[in-house]
């Protein structure tokens, strides 16, 4: 073979490898591109701005025929036209019988405190981190008191406390949420969340926030609240309608204060991280701020499905929909949550 044959063939050999390297990579672009693109279509960008984001479905069907964000999670006086339907399911809650005229009432509540259209303003710059504390007393010597503060939102419910445990539970409190006969005072940078269970308890809000005639439910209640009026918001009905069918199914009578704040949390925020939910490491049932020795008291309740929603809360754990801190208590099948999401 002459050296000029050999160098042609040297030639041809690097110039296949290079051919086919080049192939080689361009179909590894190709199918990088499309991969990516394909991801990108499951998981669309735009949904927040955060690591992860609650409004993004990403193909889950599960979390996508039950997460409506049309639905006001607040009332308005423009998200508080019930229908009849809505109407009489509420009205059914606590049995009332002789309400006075939703809309009268609505009205003079909103003249009262501000009619807004609030936290709907998602959108792809925005992260908005929560924290929902529920009152379980696995958040005993959990030191979970600066993690949860590190949220934007940090919600509590009912009569949880932050004084004298914010090594534990955390000192600030965005809004708490809570109903006439489980009402505290709040501080003024606190927005007091009512979940009204009947048209007394809107009567109550604007009572307690203006002339306090009212003391009286089905329970003595405070006749006056401190809280900021300029920060009172009001749970809209017709949210908790859309809880009870589409992600309760049904069970229980109406969904329990821990649940509609974790699906609250879910509709307003972006990131979602859930603490104080469950009975403590030795499966006992008590509020952080009690002995446990005292807490069988409140295991009453029969008007939630405490294993459903407690089932629903798991659920979207393991989506990472939200994020479950267990403190110091275990994940146990036969925990049930009603007990402390209503006391
Ligand atoms: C709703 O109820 C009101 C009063 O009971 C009645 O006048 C009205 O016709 C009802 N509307 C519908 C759409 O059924
Ligand atoms: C809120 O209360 C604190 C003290 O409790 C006070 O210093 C502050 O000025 C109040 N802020 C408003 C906006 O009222
Ligand atoms: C509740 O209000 C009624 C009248 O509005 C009054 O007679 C009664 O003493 C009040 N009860 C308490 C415990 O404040
Ligand atoms: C209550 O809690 C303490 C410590 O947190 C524990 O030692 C005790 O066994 C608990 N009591 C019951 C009845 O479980
Ligand atoms: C919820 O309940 C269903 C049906 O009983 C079960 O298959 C599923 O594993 C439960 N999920 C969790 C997270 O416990």
């Amino acid at each position: 073979m002459s050296t000029f044959r050999l160098r042609k063939a040297k030639t041809l050999i690097l110039f296949s490898i290079t051919v086919a390297f080049t192939m080689l990579l361009c179909n590894y672009m190709l199918f990088f591109k499309s991969t990516l693109s394909l991801l990108n279509d499951l998981h669309p960008k735009e949904a927040c701005a955060c690591h992860r984001c609650v409004g993004e479905t990403g193909g889950d069907t599960w979390f996508a025929e039950r997460f409506n964000q049309d639905i006001s999670p607040l009332m308005s006086r423009r998200s508080s036209t019930l229908t009849n339907e809505t109407y009489r399911w509420w009205l059914l809650l606590q049995d009332e019988s002789q309400p006075t005229d939703f809309n009268e009432v609505v009205e003079k509540l909103f003249q009262v405190i501000p009619d807004k259209e609030l936290y709907r303003d998602a959108k792809p710059g925005r992260c908005r981190t929560c924290s929902v504390v529920g009152n379980s007393g696995n958040l005993k010597n959990s030191n979970y008191g600066p993690l949860i503060d590190l949220s934007d939102f940090v919600i509590r419910m009912n009569r949880g406390p932050t004084k004298g445990f914010e090594k534990d539970v955390g000192s600030r409190t965005t809004h708490h949420i809570m109903y006439p006969e489980s009402a505290v005072n709040l501080d003024n940078e606190t927005s007091l969340v009512l979940i009204p269970f009947k048209t007394l308890d809107l009567e109550w809000l604007i009572s307690a926030l203006t002339v306090g005639h009212i003391n009286f439910t089905y329970l003595h209640v405070m006749p006056r609240i401190k809280a900021s009026k300029d920060k009172v918001i009001v749970y809209n009905p017709i949210f908790m309608k859309y809880i009870y069918e589409t992600w309760l199914e049904g069970h229980g009578l109406y969904p329990s204060t821990g649940f509609m704040a974790i699906i609250f949390a879910l509709h307003i925020c972006d990131e979602v991280n859930v603490y104080g939910f469950g009975a403590d490491q030795h499966g006992n049932w008590h509020h952080y701020w009690e002995d446990n020795k005292t807490g069988g008291a409140f295991r009453q309740t029969g008007v939630h499905d405490g294993d459903y929603e407690h089932n629903l809360t798991m659920t979207l754990a393991s989506k990472q929909k939200i994020a479950f801190f267990t403190g110091t208590g275990m994940v146990q099948r036969e925990e049930k949550l009603e007990f402390l999401w209503n006391n």
